[in-house]
């Protein structure tokens, strides 16, 4: 058995990261060198998976674009003799299998991926959110697909995070059956703090099975009036299915300001070409009290 499908729903409007998300889609946003989509299917394909399911809407053409050939730009480039950066542009374009599927009511999480149904029912099938970059050695999907395939489960990644965050996500009630995996009892999405259970909060990491398609069809409304994810796990868990783990590695949440901008500057920290002339500046801007 492996995995080979993700789901990755980018139609959603990017509002916390407006105006630079009027025309541009949010998952098209820069970081560093790359635009925050390229690191998610990347992170996919690492983990072995090959075909990516954008839902998607009119407006986020481009993201498909991205994992498209360009001749043109591809001659030009050719003829100028940038090799490397045509070599990269190519590998780009060939790394996955792209499916496109709209979804042409913004209903929710819940309902974005219920129309990933038709390629996804047989079987088991990552989700990926484009707010989440998770970085390190097998961190990410890969961690959450080898726990899956070894379980015949479900799993979802999870972080610890301060009480006072925790309207900010789905919150899992477990039993930890081995340190750092847990067997989820239930789930509630964006409680309050007094009404959280936990402080382990899901991060847009999820390797599903394809029943929860059948709980999604049957799933009503909830927070925001939204068809919530969240709120369809509870099937998975009910019958037994569901775990959670705790997510290794460096996570930054790209739709809060504070954390896009450090992970462009720990990117660029990487790319020995600009680490001192970064550093510098970055000191410059800082100087010491
Ligand atoms: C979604 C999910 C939530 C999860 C979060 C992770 O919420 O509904 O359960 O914790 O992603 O980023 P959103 O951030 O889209 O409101």
């Amino acid at each position: 058995m492996e995995i080979k499908n993700v789901v990755i729903p980018v139609a959603g409007w990017g509002t916390r990261s407006l105006p630079a998300t009027k025309n541009v889609p949010k998952e098209m946003l820069p970081v560093y060198r790359k635009p925050i989509v390229q690191y998610i299917v990347e992170e996919a394909i690492a983990a072995g998976i090959s075909d990516v399911i954008f839902v998607t809407n009119q407006n986020k053409r481009i993201i498909e674009d991205h994992f498209d050939r360009n001749f043109l730009l591809e001659n030009l480039l050719e003829r100028a003799g940038k090799d490397l950066l045509l070599q990269e542009i190519i590998r780009v374009a060939e790394m996955a299998n792209i499916i496109s599927l709209r979804q042409k009511e913004q209903l929710g999480l819940g309902h974005a991926i219920l129309q990933a149904k038709d390629v996804c029912k047989h079987d088991p099938f990552a989700i990926m959110l484009g707010d989440d970059l998770v970085f390190g050695k097998d961190a990410g999907i890969k961690q959450l697909i080898d726990i899956a395939l070894k379980e015949k489960k479900a799993v979802v990644g999870v972080i610890e995070v301060p009480k006072e965050r925790v309207h900010k996500y789905g919150i899992i009630k477990g039993t930890e059956i081995e340190p750092g995996l847990y067997e989820v009892n239930s789930l509630v999405e964006k409680p309050k703090p007094e009404n959280a259970p936990s402080n382990l909060a899901i991060i847009g990491r999820y390797v599903l099975l394809p029943e929860v398609f059948d709980d999604l069809e049957k799933q009503e409304a909830g927070v925001g009036g939204e068809i919530q994810l969240t709120d369809a796990l509870q099937g998975l868990a009910d019958r037994g299915k569901l775990l959670a783990v705790k997510l290794r590695g460096k996570r930054f949440d790209a739709g809060d300001w504070v954390e896009y901008l450090t992970a462009n500057i720990y990117f660029a920290l990487q790319d020995d070409a600009l680490h001192d002339d970064l550093s510098a500046k970055l000191r410059e801007l800082l100087p010491p009290k």
